[in-house]
C-alpha cells in the first residue's frame, strides 16, 4: 500500500539536509546516540534508515551498521552520501537477514511509518542475538492521535486529539512531504514488546536542548517524542 515515501523522497532529503531536522538535531540524536554508545553493539540494523543519516553517524562512531528501507530514492541518496555503507532495499515486516545476526535494531522515527508494527517488531526479535537490544524513537501517541493545533487567544496552542484508543492511519503533510503515518496507543507498543519477551531497559521523554528559544519552548511544553530501549534475555550460565 502506498505510504507516500517514494513521492516525498526529494522533499525529505532537502528537509533533512546533513544534520537532520529540529527533532533529530535538538531532541533525539543525543539520547539515541548515548544509548548506542552505552550498549556498544558490534552490529546494528537501522530499520527504515531513510537517506541514511543515522547510519552515517553510526559508521563515523565506529559501529558496523546495515540500513534497510523500501524507498529506492532514499536508499540511492544514502549510498551516494556514504559509498562505503551497507544499504539494502527491504521492509521491516520481512527482513532479508539471518536469525540472531545483530546486537541492536534501531527504529528511529519509523514505527509510525510501518503498517504492520507487530510483524516488524517480531522480525526485530528474530534478527537479534541473545542479549541484543531494540532502540526506538517515536512520536508520542497523543501526538499521532492529534490532527490539529488550535491557537488560543493567549497565544498558547491546544492539540485536538481524537480516537486515541483506536489504531488508525492518517496522511500528514509538511514542507512538500506527504506521507502516511500510523497511530497506535502507547499500550499497543508496550504490550507487543512485552509479549515478544523483551524487558524495558530505558524509557525517556526527551526535551529539546538546543535550537532557537521559541522552537525549544514549543517542544518543551510537552514531550513530542518518546525513546525506549528493550532487551532480549541474555544467555545464562
Ligand atoms: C520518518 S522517516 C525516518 C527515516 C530515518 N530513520 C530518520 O530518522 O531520519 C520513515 C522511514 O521509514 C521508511 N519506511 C516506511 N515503511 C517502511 C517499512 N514497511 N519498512 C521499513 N521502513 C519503512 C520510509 O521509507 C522512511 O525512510
Amino acid at each position: 500500500m502506498d505510504n507516500g515515501w517514494d513521492a516525498s523522497a526529494d522533499a525529505w532529503i532537502a528537509d533533512q539536509g546533513d544534520a537532520g531536522d529540529f527533532s533529530r538535531r535538538h531532541v533525539l540524536d543525543a539520547p539515541m546516540q548515548a544509548r548506542v554508545r552505552a550498549a556498544a553493539p558490534a552490529r546494528v540494523l537501522d530499520v527504515g534508515c531513510g537517506e541514511g543519516r543515522f547510519c552515517r553517524w553510526l559508521g563515523s562512531a565506529g559501529f558496523a551498521c546495515v540500513g534497510v528501507d523500501p524507498a529506492e530514492a532514499l536508499l540511492a541518496e544514502a549510498r551516494r552520501r556514504d559509498p562505503g555503507g551497507d544499504y539494502r532495499a527491504g521492509r521491516a515486516e520481512r527482513l532479508d537477514v539471518g536469525d540472531a545476526s545483530f546486537d541492536m535494531v534501531v527504529f528511529y522515527l519509523t514505527l509510525i511509518d510501518i503498517e504492520d508494527m507487530r510483524a516488524a517488531l517480531t522480525e526485530a526479535v528474530r534478527v537479534l542475538a541473545p542479549g541484543g537490544r531494540v532502540l526506538i524513537a517515536n512520536l508520542q501517541a497523543y501526538n499521532t492521535a492529534s490532527a490539529l493545533f488550535e491557537k488560543l487567544d493567549s497565544g498558547a496552542r491546544r492539540l485536538v486529539m481524537a480516537r486515541y484508543l483506536e489504531e488508525h492511519d492518517r496522511w500528514d503533510e509538511w514542507r512538500g512531504i506527504r506521507i502516511r503515518n500510523w497511530h497506535r496507543p502507547l499500550s499497543a507498543y508496550m504490550t507487543c514488546l512485552l509479549d515478544l519477551g523483551l524487558s524495558l531497559t530505558c524509557f525517556e521523554e526527551p526535551c529539546a536542548t538546543g535550537g532557537p528559544d521559541r522552537a525549544r519552548a514549543s517542544y518543551n511544553h510537552a514531550p513530542y517524542h518518546f525513546m525506549m530501549e528493550w532487551r532480549l534475555p541474555a544467555p545464562t550460565g
